[in-house]
C-alpha cells in the first residue's frame, strides 16, 4: 500500500519538480494577468476558485479567508459543489485538512484518501468517496491570508505532486492579489466617505441663523437628533438642506459611522440602482465585477437622498424595502442583505404633489416623511443676511492670505437689495468671489458680481418709472461708473447716455 501524504514547506523541504507542464505555466501566466485587473475582493475570489478548479481538474473546492484583525478567525468565502456552511463543519474532513494547512503553513496533498491511514474511518471521506485532496495556505509576508481546498473523486484524474507545486505558485499570486483587493476595498470605502464628509465635526454652530424660522429649526433638530426617525428636508436649492442633514448625522448617535450622500436627480434608473444597491458581476453590460452599493457602505450610519422626487419607480420600491425591513438585494443578485441606515432625504419640489400626480409612491412618502422640516428661503429669514455675510467673510478670508476682509456699507446695501434666488449657496459664492477679487482690500460694490435685479417695488408705477428707478439704482451701486452699469444691465453705453439725458430733461 502506498501512502501519498506529502507535506511541502514553503521555501524549504522537498525540492519542487523542476518544471511545470506547459498548460499549468500558461495558467499561472493567465492568472497573473487576471488577478492584477480585479480590485473587487468578491469577484477576485470567484475567479481564483474557477481557475484553480479548472487547472487541476478538481471536483469540489472552497476558499477561506482569515479575518484581517484576527488570523485565527477564518470564514468560507466561496465554494464549488460543496455547501459553504458544510465546508468547515466538524464532520467534514475538509475542516481538519484546511486547518492543518493553515496551522503548519504548509501545502497538503493526499493522492489516495481512501487508503491513507490518516483518514481511516473518516466518515466524510468514505461517504463522499473522496479520492484526492489538496489544500494550500495563502501566505503573504509570513501572514496567513487564507487557504484553498480542493478535492476529487475521480481516480483517473487525481492530483499529483505537480498539482501541488502549481497550486503553491498559484497561491502566492493569490495572496498578493487578495491583499491588494482588500487594500483597494478599504480605500474605496474611505474614499466614498471622504467624498461626502468634507468635515467630520459638523455641529449646529455651523448652521448660521438667528431668525425665528431658523431658531424653530434648531429646536426641532435638538429633539430628533438621537432618534433614528426618517427626516425629510424640503426647501429651495441652496437653503442648507444638506448642511442640516450632515448636522443631524454628526451630532447624533451614528456620528462614528459613515454619512453618505447620493444625488438622485437626472440619473438613469440603472445607474442610480447600482450606485445605491450595488450589483453582481454580469448584471448588465459594464458590470465587470461585483460592486458594493452605497447603502451597504453606509451601514450603521446615515444616508442622505438628495432630490428624492426624481427617484424612478423601481428604485422607490427597493428603498421602501430598506425602510420597512432593512433589506435589499444587489442588482442581478439573489442574496438578500441586511442593512441599518438612518434615511434623511431632501427635495426642492413639493413631494406631496408628486404623490398626488402618481409619480411618487405614497407608502414610501410616508416612510421618508416621518418628520419634515421646511428650510426657509433666504428672503424669509429676517435679519440673517448680515450674520451670514460675516460668517462667510470669516470662513473664506482664511482661504486667502492676509487679514480678515470687511465689507463696505455700499456693498452691504447691494446684498440686502438683491432677492437671492440661489439662497445661501449663491450668497456664499458671491462673498467668496468678492474676497478673491478684492485682493487684500475691503469689499466694495465693484467686487460684488450679482445680477442687478431689485426686489419687486411696491406702489402703482408705470413701466417707465420702474425702468428709471432701476437704472439709477444700478448706477448708484456702481458709484456712477457708466461703463460698469451698462454692462451689468446688459445695455449699450449709448443707450444709457441717451436715457440719462432723457431723464435729466432738455436743459441738461
Ligand atoms: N444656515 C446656514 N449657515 C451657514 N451656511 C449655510 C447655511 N445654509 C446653507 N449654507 C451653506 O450654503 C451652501 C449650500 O447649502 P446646501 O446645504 O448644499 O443647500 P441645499 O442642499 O439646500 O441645496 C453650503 O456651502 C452650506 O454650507
Ligand atoms: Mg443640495
Amino acid at each position: 500500500m502506498t501512502t501519498n501524504l506529502t507535506a511541502m514547506q514553503s521555501g524549504s523541504g522537498l525540492p519542487a519538480p523542476a518544471t511545470l507542464p506547459a498548460e499549468q505555466l500558461q495558467a499561472l501566466y493567465d492568472i497573473a494577468q487576471v488577478l492584477n485587473t480585479i480590485s473587487d475582493i468578491d469577484s477576485l475570489l470567484e475567479r481564483i476558485m474557477d481557475i484553480a478548479i479548472q487547472t487541476v481538474t478538481a471536483e469540489r473546492g472552497f476558499l477561506v479567508l482569515t479575518d484581517p484583525s484576527n488570523e485565527k478567525e477564518i470564514s468560507v468565502r466561496t465554494a464549488r459543489n460543496i455547501a459553504p456552511e458544510a465546508a468547515l463543519s466538524k464532520e467534514e474532513i475538509s475542516r481538519s485538512i484546511v486547518l492543518g494547512a493553515i496551522e503548519s503553513q504548509q501545502g497538503v496533498l493526499t493522492i489516495d484518501a481512501q487508503t491513507d491511514p490518516r483518514f481511516a474511518g473518516a466518515e466524510s471521506v468514505i461517504f463522499n468517496q473522496i479520492h484526492a485532496v489538496m489544500s494550500v495556505p495563502f501566505i503573504l509576508r509570513g501572514r496567513i491570508v487564507g487557504a484553498i481546498y480542493l478535492d476529487s473523486r475521480n481516480r483517473r484524474e487525481g492530483f499529483t505532486n505537480e498539482s501541488l507545486t502549481f497550486l503553491k505558485a498559484f497561491s502566492n499570486l493569490c495572496a498578493i492579489a487578495i491583499d491588494n483587493a482588500r487594500l483597494m476595498g478599504n480605500l474605496r470605502d474611505e474614499n466614498y466617505q471622504l467624498r461626502t464628509e468634507v468635515q467630520r465635526t459638523y455641529q449646529f454652530k455651523e448652521i448660521i441663523g438667528n431668525s425665528k424660522k431658523m431658531q424653530d429649526i434648531f429646536d426641532l433638530l435638538t429633539k430628533i437628533i438621537n432618534s433614528d426617525i426618517s427626516v425629510m428636508l424640503e426647501g429651495e436649492s441652496g437653503t442648507g438642506k444638506e448642511l442640516v442633514a450632515r448636522a443631524l448625522h454628526y451630532n447624533g448617535a451614528r456620528r462614528d459611522k459613515p454619512f453618505i450622500a447620493q444625488f438622485c436627480g437626472n440619473l438613469s434608473e440603472t445607474l442610480l440602482e447600482s450606485e445605491l444597491f450595488g450589483h453582481k458581476r454580469g448584471a448588465f453590460t459594464g458590470a465587470v465585477s461585483d460592486k458594493k452599493g452605497l447603502i451597504e457602505i453606509a451601514d450603521g450610519g446615515s444616508f442622505f437622498l438628495d432630490e428624492v422626487a426624481d427617484i424612478p419607480p423601481s428604485v422607490q420600491a427597493k428603498l421602501l424595502r430598506v425602510l420597512q425591513d432593512g433589506e435589499f438585494r444587489r442588482v442581478g443578485d439573489t442574496e438578500v442583505r441586511k442593512v441599518d441606515v438612518r434615511i434623511i432625504s431632501a427635495t426642492n419640489k413639493p413631494l406631496a404633489k408628486e404623490v398626488e400626480s402618481g409619480n411618487f409612491r405614497e407608502d414610501l412618502y410616508y416612510r421618508l416623511n416621518v418628520i419634515s422640516i421646511r428650510m426657509p428661503s433666504l428672503r424669509e429669514r429676517d435679519g440673517d443676511l448680515p450674520l451670514l455675510v460675516q460668517h462667510f467673510l470669516a470662513k473664506h478670508s482664511k482661504d486667502v492670505e492676509g487679514k480678515q476682509r470687511r465689507i463696505l456699507p455700499e456693498a452691504m446695501k447691494i446684498i440686502e437689495r438683491y432677492h437671492w434666488p440661489g439662497n445661501v449657496r449663491e450668497l456664499e459664492n458671491a462673498i467668496e468671489r468678492a474676497i478673491v477679487l478684492a485682493g487684500d482690500r475691503d469689499i466694495t460694490p465693484d467686487e460684488l458680481i450679482i445680477p442687478r435685479v431689485s426686489k419687486p417695488m411696491t406702489g402703482a408705477k408705470s413701466l417707465k418709472d420702474h425702468e428709471r428707478e432701476f437704472v439709477l439704482k444700478t448706477l448708484e451701486d456702481y458709484s456712477g461708473n457708466k461703463t460698469k452699469t451698462a454692462s451689468a444691465l446688459g445695455v449699450s453705453l449709448r443707450w444709457l447716455h441717451y436715457k440719462l439725458a432723457e431723464w435729466k430733461g432738455p436743459e441738461a
